[in-house]
This record gives structure tokens, sequence and C-alpha cells, in this order.
């Protein structure tokens, strides 16, 4: 499923360039309703499905808050990075929530943005430099329930069952799994490891750059001159098994958003060795890329774990003993209502 989704990205791209890719399989790490760069040292707002380093809990205040984890749920063992996205439920007939399977995330490591360059155009080989240590980016809006064509932010946002392709908001044709897509941003303003909205301080290649070379879009091509700094490209995309269910419109998003306008990620950066990350795609041959200094042996990849975080998450009734009353927080769940044609919030 992976593979052919990745397939069908670079069919929707724009730009011409080869790049060189390759994957991050992680298992699940935790569920739970934690958010460190949104509310730190509290209850979040709506429950996460969290892949990656054990070290995550609600209170990440440093910036080797992740990289210091002791160990890690994904394939590559040097990365102890967070990543998170809003968990899945079902909605019941009678008015309940069931929680559904979170089976982790996968996510492409590709050099598709360049640094910022007033001749306007990138250069063949894009060399984008790794995540500054401790950076944390959110991508999405947790708050959106309608699609905005012409923002990146919301480009960003996509989700797919099955093989049926990548579209905006909930997807329409049933199968068995579901995944949401997060295309993280590739552009830092080069001083900032947060800011206060947690999007500021990074930013999409600017689409009005790069024109000779395919153009710039949220995938890659040109940095702004506000954020000229090229990193490189993640493409996240978090699964849940629904083979449970077969009404995909009984599905909602822990923040009550049914539309799936609202689906979002979080990232902690935390690579335990940055320079071997950057290193990987200096040493590509074609499409692939060398990850025998990620902590695997002889470039075998290694395996994705399911672990527990060191620090558990405070017990909440989130679904895990069967089905729940309401979405923990008490998010309402969004009921969108044609009036004349406008749709207004229930
Ligand atoms: C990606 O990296 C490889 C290896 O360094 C290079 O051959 C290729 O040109 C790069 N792609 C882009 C778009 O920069
Ligand atoms: C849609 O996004 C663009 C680009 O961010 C913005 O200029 C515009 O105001 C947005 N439109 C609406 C209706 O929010």
């Amino acid at each position: 499923m992976a593979r052919l989704t990745f397939l069908a990205l670079l069919a929707n791209a724009v730009l011409s360039q080869a790049t060189s890719v390759w994957t991050l399989n992680c298992a699940p790490l935790t569920i739970q309703r934690s958010d460190p760069i949104i509310s730190p040292g509290v209850a979040s707002g709506h429950v996460h499905a969290v892949v990656g380093g054990t070290a995550f809990g609600r209170t990440m205040n440093d910036v080797d808050s992740a990289s210091s984890a002791p160990a890690t749920t994904c394939d590559k063992f040097t990365d102890h990075s967070n990543y998170w996205a809003p968990q899945l439920y079902h909605m019941r007939s009678d008015g309940k929530f069931d929680m559904m399977p979170f089976t982790g995330m996968n996510a492409y490591y590709e050099n598709q943005t360049c640094n910022y360059d007033p001749s306007g155009n990138c250069p063949p080989n894009r060399n984008p430099s790794a995540f500054p240590e401790g950076l944390r980016m959110i991508a999405g809006n947790p708050f959106r329930r309608t699609y905005n064509s012409s923002d990146p932010w919301q480009q960003a946002i996509l989700m797919e069952t099955g093989n049926f392709g990548e579209q905006y908001g909930m997807p329409t044709r049933y199968a068995p799994a579901i995944s949401g897509h997060v295309r993280f941003p590739s552009c830092w303003d080069g001083v900032n490891l947060d800011s206060e909205d947690h999007q500021s301080h990074v930013s999409y290649p600017d689409p009005t750059l790069n024109l000779k070379n395919g153009g710039s879009n949220t995938q890659g091509g040109m940095c702004p001159q506000s954020h000229p700094h090229a990193m490189i490209n993640i493409g996240a995309e978090f699964g849940w098994d629904i083979s449970s269910i077969s009404d995909l419109k009984s599905l909602v998003w822990a923040q009550g958003d049914t539309t799936g306008y609202g689906f979002h990620g979080d990232f902690f950066m935390g690579w335990k060795d940055p320079s071997a990350l950057q290193q990987s795609f200096a040493n590509c041959n074609g499409g692939s890329c060398p990850w025998n200094s990620f902590g695997t042996s002889n470039g075998q990849p290694g395996t994705k774990t399911s672990m527990l975080p060191q620090i558990q998450g405070p017990f909440e009734n989130i679904g895990w003993l069967g089905p729940i009353d309401a979405l923990p927080g008490n998010n309402p769940v969004y009921k969108p209502m044609a009036i004349k044609g406008r749709q207004v919030t229930a």
C-alpha cells in the first residue's frame, strides 16, 4: 500500500527532478491525550496516536527531549523523533465511540527542496539539510472543517483508503485500512526551533519560485526568502485498521472532525545523528540512499517494533476498555447541516 501511495504522490507532483527517497517505518508507541508541542505539561484537547522515540511525554521542553530516548519504534534505529496525529474513532448507532486500532506510520524522506537563491531556480542537486536538533513543527490545523485549495497548509493534508488514491477530506470509497497523510514543511527560518503558532518558523516551498525546474509545491521546490533553509522533506502516512466497520461516514477524528480537513501531524526532531541523516542523501545511488549509518547493520533496514514509552501517560479511559460515551476532552462531533446551500455547524 505504502509504495503505491508514493507512486501516486509522484504522479501528482509537478516536480521533474529525480528525487532520492527512503521509507521510515514506525510501529505504534502510545495513544494518549498528550501533545508536548501544543499543550506542554497538561492534557491536550484531544487524543493523539504517537510513534517513534520512547521519551515521548507531556513535557518535552529541551532540545534533546526526543533524541535522548533510549529506543524507538521505528526501523531506522537512530531516529528517536516523535510523530503524532489525531486518533480515529467510530461513531456507533447507540451514540458511543469505538477507538479504531492504530497501525503505525510510514514516512517518505526525500531530497526535494532547495535553499532560497536569488536566481530563483534550484540546482540539479537540491541538497537539503537535516532538521536542526530540537526542531518541532505541526502541519495541518485541527479546527479546519472546509478545504481551501490555495492554502499550502491544507494542500499538505490528504487521506486514502486502501489503494484508491489520495484525496482531500474523508475518503469516499471503503477499504479496510485508512491513512491520514501529512506533508511537513521543508523550509526553515534558520533561527527558531519553534514559534508561537508552531508553524511560522517553518514554511512550504514558494510556488512562485523554481519555475524553470518544474515549480514548487508542498512536496518540494525552492524555499521562500523568509525561510531560506531547505530541509529534508517528510511525507508521513498514519494508518488505522477499519475492518470492523463498513460506513466511512461513521468515522470521526479525536477532535470531533468528521470532514477530515482537520487532520494534522506533529514532528519533534529527535534524530540522534543528524549529520548521518544528511550524509545519507549525499550518497544516494539513483533513487535509493544508504541507511547503514542509522543504527542498522550491513545496510539492512531494521525492524519496526511496538514499545511502551518510558513514562506511561496518565490513565484515562480513551476507549481501550470498550465503547466510551464521549470523545475524550468532550469534543463535540462536527455535523454539517445544509441550510439554503450553506454549511453551518450544528
Ligand atoms: C537527491 O540526491 C541524489 C544523491 O545525492 C542526487 O543524485 C539527486 O540529484 C538529488 N535529487 C535532487 C532533486 O536534488
Ligand atoms: C485560502 O488560502 C489563501 C492562501 O493562504 C488565503 O489567501 C485565502 O484568504 C484563503 N481563503 C479563505 C476563504 O480562507
